[in-house]
């Protein structure tokens, strides 16, 4: 069946114009799932995907999945997440990765995890697009300073890394648009569209999904999978690794209460845990289907998906909500 002309408004956003894209939506890199098929979906949906380049470690295997998005999204922007790790030995592929993704003429590219400050030149030479996504306003601020073009703001409810500070969205809604003078895209716990209202009304540009998007049919993991995000509440989300300060939100699964219970006995090496960080077994559970084992990045936005439907169904009941809240707010008079 045709899907219905979009009638409503059109939200504009500095982020809207920086990259392009019709919602202020960002919808972040998810290892081993954002790949071309689902990011793809998510611009197709008029808002900014990211490929997860670690999820592609050869490079060749990156410029491929790069092709196919391009083939798959009719020309439109498209980008692409790079973690970059505060080890600097485990950074070795990360120059590679960025050549492909220069040679690709990728829009935009999503870095996380370590400061961006030492490859920005090479991006801003390029006429990349660089959104850097940090867990605090304090790492907003040398980002800034270094030339990103706008920044993602995670709070403490995020699936995956909300860092070791634990600031809630709600506080960096409002904290950030007042320190920052880039854009600012809220993260953390966000799902439902009257969340975008409240933080354009906060300062912010646009939001950032993650979890939300766990249901999506695009996206390339076992139905079973899908299904028990679609079951779960959020409060089914845990943060384990504290005690290795590198704070993790997954889901409470057997690998996750492994983690808590070493890190009850006080074990505080990241030795004491390899065997159940291995990124191999969240792999397999989205593979296989079975939410038991690894570690699966889960945030308290779970709550907002409760089926498994496509990313255009998503967007466009969010882009609904949004507006609904305009509504509710006008209605106000104040
Ligand atoms: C399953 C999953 C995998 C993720 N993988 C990555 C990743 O590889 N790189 C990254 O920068 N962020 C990653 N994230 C974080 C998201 O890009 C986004 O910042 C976060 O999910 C936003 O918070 P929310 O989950 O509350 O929506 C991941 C999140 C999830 C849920």
């Amino acid at each position: 069946m045709a899907s219905q002309p979009n009638t409503r408004p059109k939200i504009r956003t500095r982020l809207t114009d920086l990259l392009g894209i019709e919602h202020p939506i960002l919808c972040g890199g998810l290892m081993h799932l954002a790949d071309a098929n689902y990011v793809a979906a998510v611009v197709n949906a008029g808002t900014m995907g990211f490929i997860s380049a670690l999820t592609f470690p050869d490079p060749k295997q990156l410029q491929d999945e790069i092709q196919k998005c391009r083939d798959l999204s009719g020309g439109k922007s498209f980008g692409v997440n790079l973690y970059i790790s505060p080890r600097q030995d485990a950074n070795d592929r990360l120059e590679k990765l960025l050549t492909v993704v220069r040679d690709e003429n990728v829009a935009v590219v999503e870095t996380a995890g370590g400061n961006p400050g030492p490859i920005i030149p090479f991006m801003k030479e390029a006429g990349i697009k660089v959104i850097h996504k940090v867990p605090a306003v304090r790492f907003a601020l040398s980002a800034e300073r270094a030339g990103v073009d706008a920044i993602s703001l995670v709070g403490a409810e995020c699936g995956g890394h909300p860092g070791y500070m634990m600031v809630g969205s709600m506080v960096q809604a409002a904290d950030g648009p007042q320190k920052l003078s880039v854009p600012v895209i809220l993260g953390g716990g966000i799902g439902h569209g009257s969340q975008l209202t409240a933080a354009l009304a906060m300062g912010c540009d646009g939001i950032l999904m993650g979890t939300r998007m766990l249901v999506s049919s695009e996206l390339q993991a076992h139905k079973d999978y899908k299904q028990r995000v679609a079951e779960g509440t959020g409060l089914d989300s845990i943060v384990v690794q504290s005690k290795l300060k590198n704070h993790h939100r997954v889901l409470d699964n057997q690998t996750a209460q492994a983690v808590l219970a070493l890190e009850n006995q006080g074990k505080e090496t990241y030795e004491d845990y390899t065997h159940l960080l291995n990124g191999k077994l969240a792999k397999e559970a989205y593979t296989s289907g079975n939410t038991d084992q690894g570690l699966l990045d889960y945030g308290q936005s779970a709550c907002f998906a409760n089926a498994i439907e496509s990313v255009e169904t998503i967007i466009t009941q969010f882009m609904d909500e949004a507006f609904t809240a305009k509504g509710r707010i006008l209605k106000l008079d104040f």
